[in-house]
C-alpha cells in the first residue's frame, strides 16, 4: 500500500481503521466503542504493563533484551532481559503497595537516565498508578510546582544524576522542593548511587532496595482504556505548567502502530531514543513503544559529545547492533560542530542503522544534508509535541519512503488532518504562512486533558478555532502537500530540543528582590535553535552594580527553573518597551535580537525605548544593525 492510499484510508473510515490497529494490543475486556469524541476504545479494559513486559514473557520473548542500559558517564553496562524485567518491575510495583500506592493514585519520578527510571514507570503502569516523570535538569521551583498540582503519594528519585563530569545532587533539590510544597509526599524511595549516596530523611525517605526487601510482587491491575497513564507537564504560556494526561487504551494502540508504520521497526530489533524519560520523546520512544512492540529499547546515560567523545553515538550504535536512532536536531549540530568531518565515526560499523528520525525542532536542511551525508542512512524529520505523544507528520519508513524537502516533516501521519488557518479561522492556500491546527477528533494516543484542568485544556487548544487542536506553531503547506514547521507562535521557546517557558523564567528573575519588572524572550542560536534572553528593570535605589545583580539572577533562575534553562543572557534596561495599554513587546523584542526587520507597532508607548533595548541587546552580541520597515 502507498502512503497516499493508507492516509487516504485512515480518514474514510477512522473507525475501522483503528479497530484493526487495535488488534496488535492484548485487552482483558473488549472495548464497547472505538470512538465518542475525544475518548478511544471507551469500555475496554487493558494493562499497559502487561502490554509491554508480562505478554512477551508469555510469548517466546522472555530471554530477549528488552533494555540494553550503556552509561559512558559511569561506565556501566546492563542487558536486562523480558523476563529480568518483569521480575525487577512486579517487585517495584509490590514495594509501591506497600508504600500505600493505589489504583489512579500519583507517583512522582525525578531520576536520571538508569533502568530503575523505566522500571518506576512501568511500576506504575502495572499498578493503574498515575506516574509523573520530571526532568532532571529542572530545578526546585519547577518541581514543587509539579508535587503541587499532582498531589503524588510517593516520589520515586536518586541520590544523583551525572552531568559530564559534573554530580548532579538530586536529594538538596528534592527536599527543597518538598519544603516549598504545600503537598507533602508520603514517602520517597531514594535509588542509591555508588558515583555519590545522599543521606535519607528519616520517616520520609526509604532506599529503593530495602523498599523492595520481603516483597511480594504485584500483578497487573486492569484499568479502564481512557483512565490515565500517566501526566507529564509541558510549558504552557504562563509560568504554570500544563499536565498533559495520557491515556491508557488510545497511547498503547498509537504508539504500538507508530513502531512498525513510521519507524519501520520488527520485533527483536534495537530501537534508540537519544532523549531523556522526562520528555514526551522518553516516554514515548525509550519506554513504551519500544517495548509494546518486543523491540529493545536502549537506555543512554551521556550525551553526544564530552562522554567521552563526539563518537559516543557511533559506538553505541555499533555495539548494540541499533537499527533506529531517534534524537534532536541539536545533538546532530554538537557533534557536527565538534567532528564536522566525521573522523570519529570512522573506527565504527554503524551499518545496522536503518534509519536516524529527528524530531523536536525544526530540522534546518544543513543538519540534515550533513547527517545523511555522514550516516548513509536514511534521515527523517518527524514533527511532533508532548500533547500528540506520537508523530503527527513524519515520512513513513515502514509504508513508502516518498521523496525528501528538507526542511519538512514530509505528510500527515494516518489519522491526523494537519490545516493552516489565518488569525480569523480561514484555510490558507498552499504556501501561506498561518497557525498549523489539527482537525478534532484527534487520533488514539493524543492526550485526553490537563490534568485536573479541563477548563485550560478547552481554553488553551480548542477555543481559539472551533473544530481544530490549536499546536502553538507556525507554518504553511506547499503545492505537493509537505508541511512546513517554521516554530513557535506563542511564548514557548525551544532549547537545546527541550521546550521552556519564558513564562517560569520571568517569574523566576521577578522573583529576585532587585528586580521590578523584566521580559524573557527566546533568540535564535545556531547550536540550540534558541535561548533565553532576559531585559530587566531594577528598582529604584539599588546600590551594587548591575554585574553583581545579573549574576544573582543568572544563579537565581539556574537554582530554582534549572540548568536545561539555558538561562546566562541578562541585562538591565531603563525601561521596557510597551504598548499604551501597558502590555510588553515581546514579539518586537525578539525580532529585534535576530536581526528580523519589523515595524514598530502603532501602539508603542515611546519608540525611543526600543532604542535601548538594541544597544543593551547588542551589549549581550545580538541585534545586528539591520534597518527596520
Ligand atoms: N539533570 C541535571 N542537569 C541537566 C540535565 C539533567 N537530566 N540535563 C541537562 N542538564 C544541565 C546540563 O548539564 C547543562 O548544565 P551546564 O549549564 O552546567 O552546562 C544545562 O542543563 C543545559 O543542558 P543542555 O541544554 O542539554 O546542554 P548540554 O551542554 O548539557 O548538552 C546537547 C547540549 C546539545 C548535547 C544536549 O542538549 C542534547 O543532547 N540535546 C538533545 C536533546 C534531546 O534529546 N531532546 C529531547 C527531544 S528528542
Ligand atoms: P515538545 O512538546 O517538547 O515535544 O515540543 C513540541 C514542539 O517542538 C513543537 O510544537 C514544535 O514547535 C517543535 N518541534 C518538534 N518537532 C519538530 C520538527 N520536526 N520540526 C519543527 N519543529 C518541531
Amino acid at each position: 500500500m502507498t502512503y497516499r492510499e493508507l492516509y487516504q484510508s485512515s480518514l474514510d473510515d477512522p473507525i475501522e481503521y483503528w479497530r484493526k490497529a487495535s488488534e496488535n494490543v492484548s485487552w482483558s475486556r473488549p472495548y464497547d466503542e472505538v470512538n465518542q469524541g475525544d475518548r478511544w476504545f471507551v469500555g475496554g479494559r487493558l494493562n499497559t504493563c502487561y502490554n509491554a513486559v508480562d505478554r512477551h514473557v508469555e510469548n517466546g520473548r522472555a530471554e530477549q533484551a528488552a533494555l540494553i542500559y550503556d552509561s559512558p558517564v559511569t561506565g556501566q553496562k546492563e542487558r536486562i532481559t523480558y523476563r529480568q524485567l518483569q521480575e525487577r518491575v512486579a517487585r517495584f510495583a509490590g514495594a509501591l503497595r506497600t508504600l500505600g500506592v493505589k489504583k489512579g493514585d500519583r507517583v512522582l519520578i525525578y531520576m536520571p537516565m538508569t533502568p530503575e527510571a523505566v522500571i518506576s514507570m512501568l511500576a506504575c503502569a502495572r499498578l493503574g498508578a498515575v506516574h509523573s516523570v520530571v526532568f532532571g535538569g529542572f530545578a526546585s521551583q519547577e518541581l514543587a510546582v509539579r508535587i503541587d498540582d499532582a498531589r503524588p503519594r510517593v516520589v520515586v528519585s536518586a541520590s544523583c544524576g551525572i552531568e559530564g563530569q559534573r554530580i548532579v545532587e538530586y536529594q538538596p533539590l528534592l527536599h527543597q522542593a518538598i519544603e516549598l510544597s504545600q503537598h507533602k509526599p508520603s514517602a520517597c524511595v531514594v535509588l542509591q548511587r555508588p558515583q555519590h549516596p545522599c543521606e535519607l530523611t528519616p520517616g520520609r525517605d526509604i532506599e529503593w532496595k530495602e523498599a523492595e526487601r520481603d516483597i511480594e510482587p504485584a500483578e497487573c491491575v486492569e484499568v479502564e482504556a481512557n483512565d490515565p497513564l500517566y501526566i507529564l507537564y509541558t510549558s504552557g504560556t504562563t509560568g504554570k505548567p500544563k499536565g498533559v494526561v495520557r491515556d491508557n487504551g488510545g497511547h498503547a494502540v498509537a504508539l504500538t502502530w507508530s513502531m512498525e508504520h513510521v519507524y519501520g521497526m520488527k520485533p527483536g530489533e534495537v530501537f534508540w531514543a537519544a532523549s531523556d524519560i522526562g520528555w514526551a520523546v522518553g516516554h514515548s520512544y525509550i519506554t513504551y513503544a519500544p517495548l509494546f512492540f518486543g523491540c529493545t529499547s536502549l537506555i543512554h546515560e551521556g550525551k553526544p559529545i564530552g562522554t567521552p567523545d563526539a563518537g559516543n553515538f557511533w559506538r553505541i550504535i555499533s555495539e548494540h547492533q541499533v537499527r533506529t536512532l531517534f534524537t534532536a536536531p541539536t545533538a546532530m549540530r554538537a557533534i557536527k560542530q565538534a567532528d564536522p568531518e566525521g573522523d570519529f565515526l570512522t573506527p565504527y560499523d554503524t551499518s545496522c542503522l536503518r534509519a536516524l528520525f529527528l524530531a523536536g525542532e525544526r530540522l534546518d536542511p544543513d543538519t540534515y544534508h550533513w547527517s545523511k551525508g555522514l550516516l548513509g542512512c536514511p534521515v527523517i524529520d518527524h514533527w511532533w509535541q508532548t500533547e500528540t505523544g506520537w508523530p503527527v507528520a513524519s515520512n513513513l519508513l515502514g509504508v513508502e519512503m516518498v521523496p525528501v524537502k528538507p526542511g519538512s516533516p514530509a505528510h500527515p501521519v494516518p489519522g491526523y488532518v494537519v490545516e493552516i488557518l489565518d488569525d480569523e479561522g480561514n484555510r490558507l492556500p498552499p504556501e501561506k504562512d498561518g497557525s498549523v491546527v489539527l482537525k478534532r477528533p484527534l487520533p488514539p494516543g493524543c492526550f485526553t486533558t490537563l490534568w485536573e484542568d479541563e477548563e485550560r485544556y478547552q481554553s488553551s487548544y480548542f477555543e481559539r478555532f472551533p473544530d481544530y487542536y490549536f499546536t502553538g506553531d507556525g507554518g504553511y503547506i506547499d503545492e505537493d502537500g509537505y508541511l512546513f514547521i517554521m516554530g513557535r507562535i506563542d511564548d514557548v521557546i525551544i532549547v537545546s530540543g527541550h521546550n521552556l517557558s519564558t513564562g517560569s523564567i520571568e517569574e523566576a528573575v521577578s522573583g529576585h528582590p532587585d528586580v521590578a519588572e523584566c521580559a524573557v524572550f527566546g533568540v535564535q542560536d545556531p547550536l540550540r535553535t534558541q535561548l533565553p534572553v532576559g531585559l530587566v528593570v531594577l528598582k529604584a535605589g539599588v546600590s551594587r552594580t548591575n554585574a553583581e545583580v545579573i549574576a544573582e539572577i543568572v544563579a537565581r533562575v539556574r537554582e530554582t527553573v534549572g540548568p536545561v534553562a539555558n538561562f546566562r543572557k541578562v541585562e538591565v534596561v531603563e525601561r521596557l518597551p510597551k504598548t499604551r495599554s501597558g502590555k510588553i513587546l515581546r514579539s518586537a523584542l525578539r525580532k529585534l535580537a535576530d536581526g528580523v526587520p519589523f515595524k514598530t507597532p502603532s501602539t508603542i508607548e515611546d519608540p525611543a525605548v526600543l532604542d535601548e533595548a538594541k544597544s543593551a541587546l547588542q551589549k549581550l552580541g545580538y541585534a545586528p544593525e539591520k534597518p527596520t520597515l
